[in-house]
């Protein structure tokens, strides 16, 4: 049987790993390095997932996949880094890589629909290769000795319920810890409402836990995804971009507004921590797409938005991006 929980602060087990609550950070490619998900910690999530790293890359010693994405900080534990492949010898290979850089978990993509990743047979493309499916993710568990979680879609088109068959296969032999569900066909995307009915039938038939992903923009969404479809644990995505207060705000039950200082504050954070890790130069481009989500929270008209994501989007420097936040005049802040 699924476990049915009560509240989100309810600490609970994954694999013989304390969970402290069951406020999750999604993988995000591109985004969930060590200090986004740091942030997430610092808010209260309860584990955070990195961003989907290859497992090839990882077997092959690539130098900015090792020095960067395997990157943990001490603070960040329990953390699960996500792997992506369809060669179990490889995948076993960099798990082991992944166990010595200190994760506490290891979780196997079979959910990216992109065709860069799928043509690979890896992602969303293993739920047509049930046998492989199992195979990359007992080759993980093989190779690290850590648990083991597989984070899927329910199938790759409309009505083929792959993905239901694979989740089956991995929790009832006992190859897995816990699973994620994404309700939505790999054809889907990330558009179109998440299918949490069918997500409840897999957490009641499931003998391990099962988080739920998809449609959690809102604590709203989040707290009626969980007690809809009795999941283990919620896993914030794109709610979370720019809004790690959404983990506090689903843990303490209350709303949260946070004040431009705040805000300015967690943007003068994430500078610091991304010149910390990639440098001045590179932190000044790769920070660029993280600006409009702290725009958007700093408020304002979208003209007045508008220009100062122009302005943030051409800023030579990580100290003028910052100069820029902290002077922008927001009409919605009173000026
Ligand atoms: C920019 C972006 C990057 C993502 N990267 C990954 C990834 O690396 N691994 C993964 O399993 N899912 C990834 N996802 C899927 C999310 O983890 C999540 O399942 C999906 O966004 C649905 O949740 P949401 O509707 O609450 O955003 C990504 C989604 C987005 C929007």
């Amino acid at each position: 049987m699924g476990v049915v929980p009560r509240t989100l602060t309810e600490p609970w087990q994954l694999g013989g790993v304390t969970v402290p609550n069951r406020v999750v950070l999604a993988p995000l490619a591109g985004i969930g390095n060590w200090f986004v998900r740091l942030q997430a910690k610092r808010y209260g999530a309860g584990l955070a997932v990195s961003e989907m790293v290859s497992s090839h890359a990882v077997h092959y010693g690539n130098q900015r996949t090792c020095n960067e994405l395997l990157r943990i900080h001490p603070d960040e534990h329990p953390v699960s880094v996500q792997l992506f492949g369809a060669d179990p010898d490889v995948m076993a290979s960099a798990a082991e890589r992944v166990a010595a850089a200190g994760a506490d978990i290891i979780d196997i993509n079979m959910g990216c629909p992109v065709p860069k990743v799928c043509k690979t047979g890896a992602g969303a493309a293993l739920l047509d290769d049930p046998d492989r499916a199992v195979a990359v993710a007992r080759a993980a568990a093989r190779g690290s000795g850590l648990p083991v979680t597989v984070k899927l879609r329910t199938g790759l088109r409309p009505g083929d319920g792959k993905g239901v068959a694979v989740a089956r296969d991995l929790a009832q032999r006992g190859e897995v810890a816990a699973l994620t569900v994404h309700p939505r066909h790999a054809s889907q995307r990330h558009s179109g409402a998440p299918d949490y009915a069918l997500a409840a039938q897999l957490v009641q038939e499931l003998p391990v836990p099962v988080l739920i992903s998809g449609g959690l923009r809102s604590a709203a969404l989040a707290r009626d995804a969980f007690q809809r479809t009795g999941a283990a644990a919620v896993m914030l995505a794109r709610g979370s971009l720019g809004n790690p207060w959404l983990f506090a705000e689903l843990l303490s039950g209350h709303e949260i507004a946070p004040t431009r200082e705040q805000i300015l504050a967690e943007v003068d954070w994430l500078l610091e921590r991304a010149v910390e890790h990639m440098g001045e130069q590179r932190a000044n481009r790769y920070l660029r797409k993280f600006y409009p989500w702290y725009i958007e929270r700093l408020g304002g008209t979208r003209a007045q938005q508008a220009v100062l994501q122009a302005a943030l989007q051409q800023a030579p420097s990580t100290a003028s991006a910052r100069e820029l936040f902290h002077l922008a005049q927001l009409s919605s802040l009173g000026g």
